[in-house]
């Protein structure tokens, strides 16, 4: 059901989620109200286990809130079918993580063309180049770890998806390389007008012209 039109791009309202073990129950979000704007750029800073992953996941679709309403565009996410959220995951939003997860055994461009919805080698160039990657031919083992997360970047983008949700991908990276790639991802922001929304422990980070965020023990709140 449609909601009310004055919604943000993205709207969690009262998000929570809890894992429920043998003999132990886990609030890994705590009523989690926030909102983010179309083309907007949002760091979340958080130490290990507050719940970073587990956001992320739950904005991008991949798993369903406890309680609560994930909106995207004012559509309630959390109450529809899979298969709707598969098509919005497919047309709407790209994903990178903290590790490559490229193929090892295809080239950087056929890493790109694999998830497109049709194959577009021209493209997969263009992209490449947009995220400062001209090695087309290069294998996944060939690439330093920030060339193989600029391979990501790109792949996340191949379906002119509009929102990339980014989990610590800068997490394995050292300091000059991670700066490289916020540099990158604050100029799609800009020149793309791409929503990103990442995650990170190093709150270094909050250098960037960014709305940020902090999160502790699963709740989060705008700096
Ligand atoms: N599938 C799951 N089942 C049970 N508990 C989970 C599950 N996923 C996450 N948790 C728990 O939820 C809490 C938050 O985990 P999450 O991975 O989201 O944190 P994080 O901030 O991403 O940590 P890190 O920085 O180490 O990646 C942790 O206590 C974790 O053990
Ligand atoms: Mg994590």
């Amino acid at each position: 059901m449609n909601e009310p039109e004055d919604c943000a791009y993205i709207e969690l309202n009262d998000i929570w989620k809890i894992y429920k073990n043998e003999d132990d129950v886990i609030h890994s979000l705590s009523r989690i109200n926030c909102s983010f704007g179309k083309c907007s750029f949002n760091i979340i800073v958080g130490p290990s286990g507050c719940g970073k992953s587990t956001l992320i996941r739950i904005l991008g679709l991949i798993e369903k809130p406890s309680l609560g309403k994930l909106l995207i565009n004012c559509e309630n996410t959390s109450d529809q079918p899979q298969k709707i959220r598969n098509s919005i995951i497919r047309n709407e939003i790209g994903m990178v993580f903290q590790s490559s997860n490229l193929i090892q055994t295809l080239n950087a461009i056929d890493n790109l063309t694999l998830p497109m919805l049709s194959s577009d080698n021209k493209k997969a160039k263009e992209l490449l180049e947009k995220v400062g990657f001209n090695d087309y031919d290069k294998f996944p083992n060939e690439m330093s770890l920030e060339e193989e997360q600029r391979v990501c970047i790109a792949r996340a983008m191949v379906n002119n998806h509009s929102i990339i949700l980014l989990d610590e991908p800068t997490g394995a990276l050292h300091s000059k390389e991670a700066y490289e790639i916020m540099k990158l991802l604050q100029d799609l922001n800009n020149f793309e007008g791409l929503t990103m929304i990442l995650t990170t422990n190093n709150k270094k980070l909050s250098q960037f012209d960014c709305n940020m965020f902090e999160m502790t023990d699963g709740t989060l709140l705008k700096e």
